[in-house]
């Protein structure tokens, strides 16, 4: 079957806040197909209409990162028509700022969507990945080591033969701490303790997938950005940046940085910086 030669950036949780924005840069600067992905159909298209009403031509196509079947589906919809995925942006997230402390199953609900996606999306989408292909994980700076107060995460999450299996470990570990109620989910990592255990768990998950394409041989990029605080409904409107100035580091890294930029954490201003300071 034919398949179209042309480049194809991919962007979860496209529908408003960074991941918009990101989607709109990309729209702008990246000469390839950009897909505008969602878990919401309706929210989706409406959001691709507000960029065709600028002249921009984003594709939508349904994408629910915790639902298996939907990011399979979307895998066989892209093999089916591309040669494979150049950019891939890991943006969807959740985080109920209303909440510093969260029952067990909000938590798991949270960490199901900010991190074990993560582990769906490669085991599906990595396959499809191009040479030099690049992807860029919304990180934070709660997903910096040091907001982790538990001692042996901070001396295994730095180790330099890390496995996703010990950082599995991590979540789990504290999973059963916020089983346990509020003083035990504190004292594992402080308030949004859940929040901030995915994030940490994304950074040390791209550093040891880094690790992994380099093994293959694969001239694969992938790196975690802090966007800034940002002002988005995630954040109730709060935050020291618009959308569009937070997709300023996810955009340098999708479009500008050298393909020799791997596996590293990159603050909002586009500087790298030690995830484990
Ligand atoms: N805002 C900040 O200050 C800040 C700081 C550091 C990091 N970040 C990170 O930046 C990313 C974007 O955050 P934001 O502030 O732009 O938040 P936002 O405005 O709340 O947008 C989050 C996006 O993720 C989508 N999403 C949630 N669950 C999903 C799922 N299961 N499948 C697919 N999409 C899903 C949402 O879709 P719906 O519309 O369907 O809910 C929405 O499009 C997140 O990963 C966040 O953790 C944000």
């Amino acid at each position: 079957m034919y398949k179209m030669e042309t480049k194809v950036a991919v962007v979860t949780g496209g529908n408003k806040g960074i991941g918009f924005e990101i989607v709109k840069g990309l729209c702008q600067k990246f000469d390839g197909a950009v897909y505008l992905t969602g878990r919401n159909e309706e929210r989706g298209r409406l959001a691709v209409k507000k960029l065709q009403e600028l002249g921009l031509n984003p594709l939508f196509h349904a994408l629910d990162v915790t639902n298996t079947e939907s990011i399979q589906e979307f895998a066989t919809y892209i093999s089916k028509k591309y040669s494979g995925i150049d950019v891939l942006v890991n943006n969807a997230g959740i985080l109920d700022f209303d909440k510093p402390v969260s029952s067990y199953e909000d938590s798991k609900r949270l960490i199901d969507t900010n991190f074990m996606s993560l582990l769906t999306v490669s085991k599906i989408l990595y396959p499809l990945l191009k040479d030099k292909a690049r992807i860029i994980n919304l990180s934070s700076d709660w997903g910096l080591l040091s907001n982790i107060r538990k001692q042996v995460w901070l001396d295994t999450l730095v180790k330099d033969d890390l496995t996703v299996k010990e950082i599995l470990h991590f979540v789990e570990d504290f999973l059963d701490a916020a089983r346990g109620g509020k003083n035990s989910f504190v004292s594992f990592a402080g308030h949004y303790g859940d929040y901030k255990v995915s994030k940490v768990a994304m950074s040390a998950l791209t550093f040891v997938q880094q690790r992994q394409f380099n093994e293959q041989g694969k001239d694969v990029s992938i790196n975690c950005v802090h966007p800034g605080f940002v002002m988005t409904d995630m954040t109730k409107g709060m935050g020291d940046f618009t959308p569009e100035r937070g997709a300023r580091a996810p955009l340098y890294l999708a479009l500008e940085a050298p393909q020799s930029l791997k596996g590293t954490f990159v603050w909002h201003d586009c500087h790298q910086v030690n995830w484990d300071d």
